[in-house]
Order: structure tokens, then sequence, then C-alpha cells
């Protein structure tokens, strides 16, 4: 994971880079740090924490480099965060990926040079031998890329003022301004400088003197300046407390965007699907919930459909052949466990993703965007909406009723802000109530389980609380047990099964259980009842007002809980 930002311009680096990284703390946020290349020296400030608590002035220099990290390997302390320098401090590096081999390459660079556990410092001690050999920065690339093994993006620094990138396997895009580059992780950070980018393609890498180069096995080679779709304000809090937040209120916006897909686009997913001999659909988190959903939309339609999550399809690689096709759910389409999978298999492929140029769109057959804008919040909400948006088209495709999906697809999203305003005061209540609790169970069937997943994931990646979800009916298999007097039990009463899942929720209420629910007719009985309006996509209202619980359950459970930023937790999670 970790996100990097390199700066070259005339403005102050560590300015921009500060700003930069900010935008990039979903991909870590334990330690950070920058370097520039002052006069006469390069400057590194590191530490623990966010960048905010790490740097609290600027560091003179109009060249720079900054990482925030999730850490792999080394525990976290300052001389374990990013950037790593040479012996000699003149060349410094940041890195978001695993060196594979850096034990090795450690003991033939000589262990006495180190000084922190990270895999990451043997890349500036690799450049600092190769430049005793050689001054021709092409070559000198070639030669750090072939002694790698492993995953990277990295971006090294000279104290002469030049910048060296390479990547694979770790995403890296390079944004081109006015007299100005950057090198980061994803387009947020230099969006408010400029929305020219080239997307880094597989073992490129790069040198930035007066202008770019970008070099493949020792060939320049010309990379397309793309325009960016998304602007800086998609990208800001909007005055709102927590991206989380104002992600959860765009919805209305973004599930109607999901639901205007490229007509031409959609005709070609549609045609993969129905030539495939057999789909698997796969994901990772919240991704996953919206393959199971989209598995259960795409099985109507007649497709021989299986789901599970890329991690563990990946063991059963050998069953998927050249005639199938596997659809991949994500966010950010840099997810490894989903790209590793994709690189073991030889089946047709298809990407629903939101990240335009991500690793996942440019290595599938096939992509239909989500076109959420970007998603900043560690916990995924309005990708998630849009995913379910884009399935159930793709269903509405297959049964050729395209339009009238799309239109009532549209009528959802412009349910969404109402059922939010109206379930408002509710969720209040409710939040409170959940916030002291140490276990919450959440059930549904049929669809709505898969939904339970999704609110369960969300309560306890942000709040902290223990939860779990299951079907209706597997909860008195086992877990009833755990019941006791005034254990939450939230449970959905849409669609088939509703009235299943209500008795299994009085059998919970008799043995003690606060019950919450959440359906299109207020019953009662229950210590909470969150109303919401007949729709014909309702895991989409539903997953909506379970969003908010989740955030206003962990703000009201402890006033330092960022929600946009769980402990332990990163939005794109590139490691396996
Ligand atoms: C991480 C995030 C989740 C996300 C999952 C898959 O675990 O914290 O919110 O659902 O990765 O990410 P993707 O970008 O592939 O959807």
């Amino acid at each position: 994971m970790c996100g990097i930002v390199c700066y070259t311009g005339e403005k102050n680096a560590s300015k921009v880079i500060k700003k930069g990284l900010e935008k990039l703390e979903y991909r870590g946020y334990d330690s950070a740090g920058i370097a520039t290349v002052g006069n006469p020296s390069l400057k590194v400030s590191k530490g623990e924490g966010t960048i905010n608590q790490v740097l609290n002035k600027e560091l003179d220099g109009n060249t720079g480099i900054g990482h925030t990290r999730w850490a792999t390997h080394g525990k976290v302390n300052k001389t374990n965060a990013h950037p790593h320098t040479c012996s000699k401090e003149k060349i410094a590096v940041v890195h978001n990926g695993i060196i594979d081999n850096h034990e090795e390459l450690r003991k033939e660079l000589g262990e006495e040079r180190f000084k922190s556990e990270t895999d990451t410092e043997v890349i500036p001690h690799l450049i600092e031998e190769q430049l005793k050999k050689t001054d021709d920065l092409e070559k000198l690339c070639r030669n750090v890329i072939n002694k790698l093994e492993g995953s990277y993006a990295a971006v090294a620094v000279l104290d002469t003022g030049e910048k060296i990138a390479f990547r694979k396997g770790s995403p890296l895009v390079l944004g081109v301004g006015e007299d100005e580059y950057f090198l980061t992780s994803d387009v947020t950070p230099f969006l408010e400088h400029t929305r020219k980018a080239v997307f880094l393609e597989e073992e490129d890498y790069v040198i930035i003197k007066d202008d770019y180069q970008i070099y493949n096995s020792g060939e320049k080679i010309d990379r397309e300046v793309k325009q960016v779709d998304w602007n800086a304000e998609q990208a800001s809090k909007k005055g709102y407390d927590h991206y989380m937040h104002k992600e959860i209120e765009e919805q209305t916006e973004t599930v109607k965007r999901a639901a205007f897909q490229d007509r031409k686009d959609l005709q070609k997913a549609v045609k993969l699907i129905e030539e495939a001999e057999k789909v698997y659909i796969t994901g990772c988190g919240t991704s996953s919930f919206a393959a199971e959903l989209g598995a259960s939309y795409l099985r109507e339609t007649g497709t021989d459909v299986e789901v599970e999550q890329a991690h563990e399809l990946e063991y059963r690689k050998d069953e998927i052949s050249e005639d199938d096709l596997v659809i991949s759910m994500s966010q950010s389409g840099e997810t490894a466990d989903l790209l590793s999978l994709l690189n073991k298999v030889d089946a047709e492929t298809l990407a629903i993703v939101n990240v335009v140029g991500s690793t996942l769109d440019r290595n599938s057959r096939q992509s239909l965007y989500i076109n959420a804008g970007p998603e900043i919040g560690v916990a995924s909400t309005k990708a998630f909406t849009g995913q379910l948006t884009v399935l159930k088209l793709l269903q509405y495709a297959l049964e050729d009723k395209t339009e009238e999906g799309r239109k009532e697809l549209v009528q959802t999203s412009e349910k969404i802000s109402e059922t939010l305003e109206n379930s408002r005061e509710t969720v209040r209540e409710a939040s409170k109530y959940l916030s002291d609790k140490e276990d919450v169970y959440f059930i549904g069937r049929h669809r709505s389980r898969f939904v339970s997943k999704e609110a369960s994931l969300k309560l306890k990646e942000i709040s902290y609380i223990h939860s779990e979800a299951f079907p209706g009916g597997e909860f008195k298999h086992g877990t009833l047990a755990l019941v006791e007097q005034g254990t939450p039990v939230i449970g959905i009463l849409t669609g088939k099964g509703e009235n299943d899942t209500l008795s299994n929720l009085v059998e919970a209420k008799s043995r003690g259980a606060d019950i919450i629910g959440i359906g299109t007719e207020e019953k009662t009985g229950f210590k909470h009842f969150i109303e919401i309006p007949e729709d014909s996509n309702t895991e989409i209202l539903e997953t909506v007002v379970f969003q908010l619980l989740a955030y206003r359950t962990a703000l009201n459970r402890d006033k330092d809980i960022n929600p946009d930023r769980p402990r332990n937790l990163a939005k794109s999670v590139t490691v396996k």
C-alpha cells in the first residue's frame, strides 16, 4: 500500500507534497516523510503519524518526494518511515510495494550500511552503487530494476535534482503540468495543479531532468498524455467533516452517473457474458459483497455464474478455462489479490471499476466504469452502490430491458436523498444506542443477506464494534447462543424471505435481544425501526442507511475515531 508524491516545478515542493500526501492517506497513515533537494543538500523530515503530525514547517527546495506509509516490513517508527537514503545521504527514495529479495540484496550490499528494517532501503543503496559505475541514468535504472524482485512503485531523487522512478505491480502516475511534473500513486494529489496524466505501464521507468522520458526494457516510449475526468473539487470534503459523510450523501448523483453507461461498452460486456461458458465474479472486501449481489442478478438471467473472493478463487485457477469470463469488481483497480488472480488465468476479463487507467482497467479486455468520482474515505461507500448499479444494469441489458432498467435505477437514485433525510433521526437514535455495545448481529435473507454482510463490515471497520452477519435462517444454528439481554440484532425486512427474517428477529427478541429493523413498513416491537421507500432496487437504499448508521455510531462511540482512516486499514490493498 503506501502513497507516493514527487513534485518538481517552481513551487515550494514540501508544501505541494504535503497537501498531496493528505489526499493519499487512504493508502496508509502510520508514518510519513518528505525529502527535498535543498541548498546545498537533501533535507529529510519523517516520523510516526500522518504528514501533518510529522511536518510542521516548510522545507526549502522546488523538487522533492514524500510518502505516507502502511507498514509491511519493519515496525512503525521514525527510522522505518520513508524516504530512505543511501549512506552518503545523496539519494532519497520512497517506495510502495514489496521487494521480495531484499534480504539477499542486503547481504550483497553489506548489512552495515543499513539503518532501517525495511525492504525499501535496498533501493537507495543499489542506486548509490550503480552511480559509482555510470552516470547514464537510463542504464542505471535498467541495472537497478534487474536486481529487484517483487513489486514496486519507487521514486528516487538525487541531490543533483534528477528524479528517477520505476514501477512494477504497484501504480504510478505521471502528472504533466505547466513547467512542473508529479509522480504519484493516483491522480488526486495533482488534480488542483493539472489534469493531464500519463498512466505508467508495467515495468516502465521514468527519468525527469528538464522534461521527462519514459523507457521500458531499454526502449524510449511515447505514452499517451490523457485528460483526467475527475476534478479537484470532487476530491475535496466540500464542507463535510469527513470524506465518508460526503461520499454517503453524494450517492444520489453517483448512482445516477453509474446508470448511464456507454451503450457500446455495455453491449460489449453483455456479449462477453453471453459468449462465456461460465462466468466467475470476484472482488475483495466490500467489492466482494457487490460480486455476491451481482452473481444473484446474473443468475436470474440464466447465466452460469460462480462467485468467490479473489484470494480464494486463485486456488481454483485450474478450473477456469479460456472459454470462461472473470468479472472483477473493484473501486481502486489496484487490489493485489485481484490482479494476481487475473495474471494466473487465461479467461476473458471484464472489470467493473472506479479508477480509470488503474492496473485492473488496463489489464482487462473490457471495462465498465462506476463513475463515482474519487472515493477517499477508506471504507467504501459510493463505489459499492455504483457497483450494484452497473451490475443491475447488466442484468437488465442481458434481459433486453436496458432502458426500462436505467429508468428504474435513476428513480432509485432520486430516492437516496429522501431516504437519508427521512431516516436521519432514527439513525441518530439507533447509533447512540449501538455506540456502547460490544457485539452487533445483522441478519437478512435472499439478497438482503449480502446487504447485511456489507452493513456489518461497515460498522466493524469504522466503529471497531465486533459485528457479524448471517442469513436469517442460519442464525439459530449456533450464533443465537450468543444472544443475551440487550444484544442488538438488526434485520432487513424487504424482498423474498422478509417474513422469515421477521420470525428470526422475534426468536432473538424472546431470548433478550434488542431488535432493530429496516423495511418499507414500520413494525411494532422494535427498539428502532428505519423506514425506507418501496423500490425495485431496495438493496441500494438499505445500504446508504447502513453506511450512515455505521458513520454515526463510530462518531458516537469515540470522538477520537476518524471514520475516514480506520486503524490498521488502508483503502487500496496493493500487497497480497
Ligand atoms: C480495502 C478497503 C475496502 C475495499 C477493499 C477492496 O480493504 O478498505 O473498502 O472494499 O480494499 O478494494 P477495491 O479497491 O478492490 O474495491
